[in-house]
């Protein structure tokens, strides 16, 4: 059984459960991220993109961003560009080093990435969105999937047109993040909109926008009726966030988030993973931005994630947050 097959066929003893999928984040969704989504829960995580350009000049970091550190479930890796024969090249590439689903970008906002005429500009060019999905799904055997935005903006919201195009071209699955390209990350996602794409796709659709918790992950089904549901931001810090969602809607439990020592060891594990992964300097300086959301709203927490941004090397930073944890308030109590 494929990936996508295996990811939609999932029972439990209550019945079909809806796939929860870690969103594509570029810079955050590397392998030490996707493997703490997936042990709290999530049944899919997506790699940060992979520009296809640089991963068939096989540069360091594109064989980092495609690679994996423990074995996943299902090895996920988006790729992004614009020329379908380095797409296909690159796709090529990754199933070799054990991708088992190619996600292509079609919803990347950031200019230096549209100005190549890659990511969210794609939608602005059907006739090539459909030649880079056709080559990408002649060029391997994993299934093939795409994440779009609902259109370039407003006047141009051809979403539909293009999820269609992705299944008629072969794609697997198309991931809808319901704005347009202009909107950026504001306002808020138009999930009437992504429910309009489920309804005249036969392949599975999965929402993406705006889903934050348990209460969110169900109205965006009620409202769409989407297959399987993404979530990006609400993970950043928050990798349990998956359970959470998995529990209120299998169950209609609202689950604590773990307590302090709970999160001292995932943020230690996620820490030293990241280090593994990257290397001493490298991993010392990503590990950053994880270790503010890690601490979002903790005792101390502005002057802990000024500390760690002067970190001079691991050992040192993983002292700041043993003893970060140690001064929280819970801890002087107990
Ligand atoms: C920091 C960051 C990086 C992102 N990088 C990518 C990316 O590489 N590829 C992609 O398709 N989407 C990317 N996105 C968009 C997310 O995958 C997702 O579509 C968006 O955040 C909306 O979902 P959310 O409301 O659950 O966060 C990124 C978003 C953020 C916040």
């Amino acid at each position: 059984m494929d990936a996508i097959s295996q990811l939609f066929s999932r029972t439990t003893s209550q019945g079909r459960s809806i796939p929860l999928i870690l969103a594509p984040m570029a810079g955050v969704t590397d392998a030490p991220f996707r493997n703490l989504a997936l042990r709290f829960g999530a049944h899919l995580a997506f790699s940060e993109m992979v520009a296809s350009q640089a991963m068939i000049r096989h540069t360091p970091k594109s064989l980092r961003i495609a690679s994996t550190l423990h074995p996943e479930p299902i090895l996920a890796v988006q790729i992004a560009g614009s020329d379908p024969a380095v797409m296909a090249e690159a796709a090529r590439m990754n199933e070799g080093l054990g991708a088992r689903i190619i996600d292509i970008n079609m919803g990347c906002p950031v200019k230096k990435i549209c100005n190549n005429g890659a990511g969210a500009a794609l939608l602005k060019d059907e006739s090539r969105a459909a030649a880079i999905i056709a080559a990408v799904v002649r060029a391997v055997t994993v299934p093939v999937t795409v994440k779009i935005r609902l259109g370039w903006d407003h006047q141009h919201k051809n979403g539909l047109t293009i999820a269609r195009l992705a299944q008629d071209n072969g794609a697997r699955m198309v991931t809808v993040h319901g704005r347009t390209r202009t909107d950026m990350y504001h306002g808020t996602a138009d999930w009437t909109a992504i429910a309009a794409i489920k309804q005249t796709l036969t392949i599975p659709v999965v929402g993406n926008g705006d889903v934050i918790d348990g209460q969110s992950a169900q109205k965006m089904l009620a409202v769409t009726g989407v297959d399987g549901i993404m979530m990006g931001r609400a993970a950043l810090g928050r990798p349990w966030i998956f359970s959470q969602v998995a529990d209120f809607l299998n169950h209609g439990t609202l689950t604590p988030p773990p307590g302090l020592d709970q999160r001292r060891t995932l943020v230690m594990d996620h820490f030293h993973a990241m280090i593994e992964h990257m290397g001493p300097v490298i991993g010392n300086r990503a590990a950053r931005k994880h270790l503010a959301w890690h601490t979002r709203g903790l005792a101390e927490g502005a002057r802990f994630r000024d500390a760690i941004n002067h970190s001079p090397d691991p050992d040192t930073t993983a002292t700041m947050i043993q003893q970060f944890f140690d001064a929280q308030p819970e801890h002087r109590v107990q």
